[in-house]
């Protein structure tokens, strides 16, 4: 099946002239950096509106069940000055790690701009991490402060954090204490005005965890160059125009939600609407109804769950202002493009990028037809291709391991002291190998297939085996853990937790729940096995790893092949 163009949107031809022609150094001349050499994204994103005379235009529109607020330019401008100057005065200097915990509200916008602008190295969290999630970042990161509010400071273990020096709260503190400030009073000290940091392209400027199969998350660093690609797949996947108002679901403690939740809008200049608080099919329609949004970039998940909500629901609201439909995070089902054509009355765009890409390679785009199921073709400049384990490239419908070609402008340059692992991406020469399975077709589209490793994705969060793993044996109950992803409806996958219980310990329903809850309330709640079973023994290789390959061909009933590792 394919789904042809539904309207030219943008005034770019077709994607087969657009690949051919371009040249990421064009892209460049929009900056200011192409003049003076030096650069910084966030002025790029905000500032430079305002000195083109755009100051007065909407930048955020932003709502919750309690606020609702609006940004101009200019304000955001002034706002992450502030916040830049809040942190140079406690004596934060370029380089230095500044994370920010907090829900999606203003603040946390004004904060990342604020230390993008001074130099600082944002390190944005995701509101839902518990305590072990919070410290392991913070404490790797060696971040010396921390933006947050009192609630969710209950969280961070300051004890254990001999580098955070500095810890401002958007509702306190309650009393005065060392290294403690209060957001607003020592924002309402600070001048709208502010000495940018200029930084080198190569400078970093993000720092995201992100998890792997083995070890703790892993901290991808990405440079202020990554602009270029935010700015330019804005435009030409987001299809972002001068006058559309822009939603994307995507939280910011994640890469969709500061590559596509932060910088690609703004560099383009377009109003982008942020709604708090959690997800529910009535309040999402009622945000994009109420704010006119026209650009809509979701996630798999979303739009399971949108689905489930019945077609009816879609009616009640008015939806004609969007133009555009995408989606990210797991691969996106043809059943869910054909019901958008059908409720929605909009194609889909599926597009595929990770955390280590800071930004879009893989999509559909408004200029192209649409096979269901495929992820789309390699953005113009970037060059997509499925090597065999070798690393020599495979023909059409053959799969293997899809790879990059090396560098795009927004690859993250580093993995935070850990250099190791860094190289690993990088095996064969020239490429980057994203750890993805997938074939092309004759006509260049890519399919999904999986994963090489076992990183799960749930609901389009991406989960490593051994962080909760980590996690459960810490439980007095639990000797040994081996967790893998088991295929769900809905949430793509769910996690699964195969348990050996101590000696003294009987199986027990009651035992599934509170051993639940330990990983909910240590780690996250996305992080939480949603299906616990237990077992006498786990299968082990002779070395002691638990055979996480054994346990899913249990579960989906598959041959457990080569065991000649597997002890006794
Ligand atoms: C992994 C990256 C990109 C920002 C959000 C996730 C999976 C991503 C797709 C897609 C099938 C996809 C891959 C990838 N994934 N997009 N369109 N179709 N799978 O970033 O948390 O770093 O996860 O998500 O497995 O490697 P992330």
């Amino acid at each position: 099946m394919r789904i042809p163009v539904q309207t030219k949107q943008n005034n770019l031809s077709n994607y087969e002239e657009m690949a051919a022609n371009f040249d990421w150094k064009e892209v460049e001349s929009v900056f200011t950096w192409s003049k003076t050499g030096k650069v910084n994204e966030a002025y790029e994103a905000i500032d430079r509106h305002v000195h083109e005379g755009k100051g007065d235009q909407l930048a955020l529109l932003y709502s919750d069940a309690n606020r609702e607020e609006r940004y101009t330019y200019r304000q955001m401008m002034e706002k992450s000055n502030q916040f830049g100057s809040v942190l140079r005065r406690i004596g934060i200097t370029k380089g230095d790690r500044v994370f920010i915990f907090l829900p999606r509200t203003p603040e946390f916008y004004f904060s990342f701009l604020g230390i993008v602008k001074i130099g600082a190295i944002a390190g944005p969290l995701f509101e839902a991490f518990m305590e072990d999630a919070v410290r392991d970042r913070l404490d790797n990161s060696e971040a010396i402060a921390l933006v947050t509010n009192k609630e969710l400071l209950k969280r961070v273990q300051t004890d254990q954090l001999p580098h955070l020096k500095h810890i401002i709260l958007v509702d306190g503190p309650d009393e005065e204490r060392e290294g403690y400030y209060n957001f607003q009073e020592e924002m309402d000290k600070s001048p709208t005005t502010l000495d940018i940091e200029w930084m080198d392209r190569e400078d970093p400027m993000l720092i995201h965890y992100t998890s792997g199969s083995t070890g703790k998350p892993k901290g991808v660093i990405h440079v202020h160059n990554a602009m270029i690609q935010h700015y330019q797949t804005g435009k030409w996947v987001l299809d972002l125009q001068e006058g559309d108002t822009y939603w994307c679901t995507a939280d910011p403690g994640w890469v969709t939600g500061t590559s596509y939740g932060i910088f690609a809008p703004w560099l383009n200049g377009v109003t982008n609407v942020v709604r708090g608080g959690r997800f529910s099919p009535d309040d999402w329609y009622q945000t994009i109804s109420k704010n006119k949004v026209t650009v809509w970039y979701s996630a798999p998940t979303s739009f399971r769950m949108l689905m489930a909500a019945g077609d009816e629901l879609v009616s009640k609201y008015d939806l004609s202002s969007v133009r555009h439909i995408l989606s990210v995070g797991e691969p996106l089902n043809p059943e869910v493009v054909r019901w958008g054509l059908k409720v929605y009355q909009k194609r889909i765009h599926d597009n595929w990028w990770m955390t280590e890409t800071g930004g879009i390679l893989i999509a559909n785009y408004p200029q192209m037809e649409i096979k269901p199921g495929s992820m789309g073709k390699p953005f113009p400049g970037i060059q997509a291709a499925i090597l065999d384990d070798e690393g020599n490239e495979l023909p059409p419908y053959q799969m293997g391991n899809l790879a990059i070609k090396t560098p795009w402008p927004s690859m993250m340059r580093s993995i935070w002291k850990n250099p190791e692992k860094y190289r690993e991406y990088f095996s064969f020469t020239g490429w980057y190998i994203s750890g993805d399975t997938a074939y092309r077709d004759e006509d260049g589209y890519f399919w999904f297939q999986g994963r090489i490793d076992d990183v799960i994705n749930t609901s389009g969060e991406r989960v490593g085996p051994f962080e909760v793993e980590s996690k459960l044996v810490e439980h007095p109950a639990v000797a040994e853990a081996g967790v893998i992803g088991k295929p769900d409806p809905v949430r793509g996958q769910i996690i699964k937790a195969f348990i050996a219980l101590r000696d003294g310990y009987k199986p027990s329903d009651e035992l599934k729940e509170e051993i639940r809850l330990f990983v909910r309330h240590g780690l996250a709640a996305h992080a939480a096995p949603r299906e616990i079973e237990f077992k006498d023994k786990l299968p082990k290789t002779r070395s002691g790893k638990i055979m996480r390959r054994v346990l899913k061909a249990w579960e989906l009933g598959l041959p457990t092949g080569d065991l000649s590792t597997m002890e006794d």
